[in-house]
């Protein structure tokens, strides 16, 4: 596909980024909106296929990636090491414009949900599961409570909901590309270059007066009744910090990383990859205490 059929299938079908077009068209020119060939061999790239015919004693597990990233990038390590534990992991990759469709969690929060909830009802029949958890990482930790609360017939479903940072009080700046350094700084460019381009919804709409922000704010109960929600916060997330992601409710656990590994200073971006982090995540699916992983130093962005 070259880059001038990309732009008109972009034009025709991204109506959410067409306003901000105009003045970026001589960026698109020369900027290729397909997946940098980096990233692709990178080790840290790539999560495993879903598997119907996965069986577990445990639920299965629906990953939700953080904004402007995707499957692909973010959970996918975690999602390793939970199938090595004897978990079937699930996962999609939700909220991306049709160009480019790598990268995730942009166009308006409440499609998202839609589509988060129909990949849910697909797993739990899928799997013939009674119930399935949920474990996201910022925007994908604010989908893990904001699904079961508007999508009809989810919250039922649900058991366990690992929520890490999630913006759920109105953030008021992203790490829209640190999810991919993996790829390193061109990599990190180009993706914040490409969402200039398409568009943002879901940015407005977990700021501080923000469509999804104001939902929970309106919300009466944030948490379902039979959801088991724990929200992981690290004190040196400076991106969205514990005050933007705790969520105030009987039954609901917030936890914060240095309360188990006080010199791990990991921030925002990190929390998907460390294991100081992974440790509360699977204590938190198993409902235990049960130390887990040796505490590690996160990364600090
Ligand atoms: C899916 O899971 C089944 C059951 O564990 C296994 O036999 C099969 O090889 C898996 N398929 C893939 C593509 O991994």
């Amino acid at each position: 596909m070259t880059i001038g059929s990309q732009f008109t299938a972009l034009l025709a079908a991204c109506s959410a980024g067409i306003s901000a077009l105009p003045s970026q068209i001589a960026n698109v020119r020369d900027l290729s909106l397909d997946i940098p060939s980096a990233l692709l061999t990178n080790k840290l790239y790539g999560a495993p296929a879903n598997n119907f015919s996965c069986q577990s004693s445990r639920n299965p597990v629906v990953m939700l990636h953080g904004l402007s990233a995707s499957r692909e990038v973010d959970l996918n390590l975690l999602q390793y090491e939970l199938n090595s534990r004897g978990y079937c992991t699930f996962s999609l990759t939700y909220g991306a414009h049709p160009v480019p469709s790598w990268i995730g969690g942009l166009d308006d929060m409440q499609k998202s949900a839609g589509q988060i909830a129909d990949f849910v009802r697909e797993v739990q029949r899928g799997t013939g599961a009674a119930k399935v958890d949920l474990v996201g990482h910022s925007e994908g930790a604010v989908q893990s409570v904001y699904v079961p609360l508007t999508q009809a017939g989810i919250a039922g479903i649900v058991e366990h909901v690992v929520a890490l940072a999630p913006a759920i009080h109105g953030a008021t700046y992203f790490g829209f590309t640190d999810l991919w350094y993996i790829g390193g700084d061109v990599t990190r460019a180009l993706v914040g270059k490409i969402i200039d381009l398409v568009g943002c919804p879901a940015c407005e709409q977990l700021a501080p007066d923000g469509l999804v922000t104001d939902q929970f704010a309106a919300a009466k109960k944030i948490v379902q009744d039979g959801n088991k929600v724990t929200v992981v916060m690290s004190k040196s997330d400076t991106l969205v910090p514990p005050a933007v992601s705790m969520i105030d409710e009987p039954g609901v656990k917030n936890v914060y990383v240095q309360t188990t590994c006080p010199d791990d200073e990991v921030g925002h971006a990190g929390l998907a990859w460390d294991k100081s982090v992974w440790r509360l995540i699977v204590n938190a699916l198993e409902e235990t205490d049960e130390e887990v992983y040796p505490c590690e130093k996160g990364l600090p962005f």
